[in-house]
């Protein structure tokens, strides 16, 4: 899967851009505050229509312009496609090949993108809230079906919301019955997709990190024991919200369930939230990306593309190397921020093109 180019207008601090990309590595380089992320952005949003910043659609439309436009070639199993979205005020818009987006099945899939940042780093020793929302996209990227049934469970959550509010004991017991249906099916995808990349996560992070030190994802649902989702997670929900009734009712809102759903991202069988230094943080989140790619590669089979946001950073010499040296095994391309193209190791990495970017503007370089 490849990116061959991209036009943006009026996004972020970009009036106009058109970009040839190339096919293995791309370099965007410039100071801070330049777009360099926006470009990323830009990409990312051809595949998910979302910010991998977590901004909303007003954040991303240039200020005091009415929309903003992204469009790009995208190419898959050599069939080339045009994507074109538009973000305005009222909402977003995407056409694939000059045809309107109808269902999600139409625009989801013709690009695949994995982020790597500092802000990704951060989900190793923050709140469950954003490891959640990586297992979530993560699952996605392979599962369209995910997606739909992720928007099914919080249609009911928010049904079931509304009734909890206005006091409404009579109507609750059939959205309780169907909340614990839908998220039992989410446990249980959840589960899986652990289960399938828990082992790339350890054999990742044995090659970053070097012997000794088993990762490992341990599924974390509020409240429950995954055994108990195991043998029936409707059951184990359906007990969950029983257990809750009262202080739902008093609290006017569903305080249990899926979408409090943790994971634990563990070495030698300690949390590394709590226990880990920063550099078997940043080595994990760079196994767990490396999965990622691993597993989609597997199930759609051609590599996603590769977001890496100002990594350099981050990454000492050695896990640099480590991360050249699986991407030079991959077919895959390549999208790299830097502040400083010096810096960069792109060790046997032939074919590059690279960007320079300023005040909005990108010109080969
Ligand atoms: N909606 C917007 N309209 C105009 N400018 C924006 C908007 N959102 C962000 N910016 C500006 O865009 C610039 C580029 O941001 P970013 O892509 O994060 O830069 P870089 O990654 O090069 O550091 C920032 O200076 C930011 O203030
Ligand atoms: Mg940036």
């Amino acid at each position: 899967m490849f990116v061959t180019k991209i036009q943006i207008s009026s996004f972020r601090n970009i009036a106009g851009a058109e970009i040839a990309f190339d096919r293995r590595f791309n370099v965007l380089h410039g100071a801070n505050g330049q777009g360099k992320t926006s470009v990323l952005e830009a990409i990312y949003l051809l595949g998910t229509m979302k910010s991998f910043r977590m901004a909303r659609t007003h954040d991303l439309i240039t200020w005091n312009t009415p929309y903003s436009v992204v469009r790009g070639w995208a190419e898959k199993d050599r069939v080339g496609r045009e994507i074109a979205l538009y973000l305005g005020r009222e909402g977003r818009k995407a056409r694939v090949d000059q045809k309107p987006v109808t269902r999600l099945a139409d625009f989801f899939g013709n690009v695949n993108a994995v982020v790597f940042s500092p802000e990704e780093i951060a989900m190793a020793r923050s709140g469950p809230d954003l490891r959640r929302r990586y297992l979530d996209r993560a699952i996605f990227s392979g599962d369209l079906g995910y997606l739909l049934l992720y928007h099914e469970y919080h249609r009911l959550l928010k049904q079931r919301n509304a009734l909890l509010k206005r006091g409404d004991r009579a109507g609750l017991e059939v959205w309780t019955e169907q909340l614990a249906e839908a998220g039992s099916r989410l446990m249980t995808k959840r589960m899986a997709y652990l289960a399938a990349v828990e082992p790339l996560v350890r054999h990742f992070y044995r090659e970053i990190a070097g012997e000794g030190e088993e990762a490992g994802l341990a599924y974390h649902p509020l409240s429950l024991r995954p055994e108990e989702v195991v043998r029936d997670g409707m059951e184990a929900l359906l007990r969950l919200f029983a257990g809750h009734a009262e202080e739902e009712l008093r609290r006017g809102t569903t305080v249990v369930g899926p979408q409090r759903d943790d994971v634990d991202f563990v070495l030698n069988g300690r949390v590394i939230r709590n226990h880990g230094s920063q550099g078997q943080q940043r080595s994990f989140v760079l196994a767990l990306k490396m999965a990622e790619i691993e597993y989609l590669e597997r199930i759609h089979g051609a590599p996603p593309v590769l977001l890496l946001d100002d990594i350099s950073s981050e990454l000492d010499r050695q896990r640099n190397a480590n991360l050249m040296a699986f991407l030079r095994g991959k077919t895959m391309q390549v999208f790299i921020t830097t502040t400083d193209i010096t810096t960069l190791r792109l060790e046997g990495i032939a074919t590059h093109a690279s960007f320079h970017v300023s005040r909005g503007t990108v010109t080969p370089s």
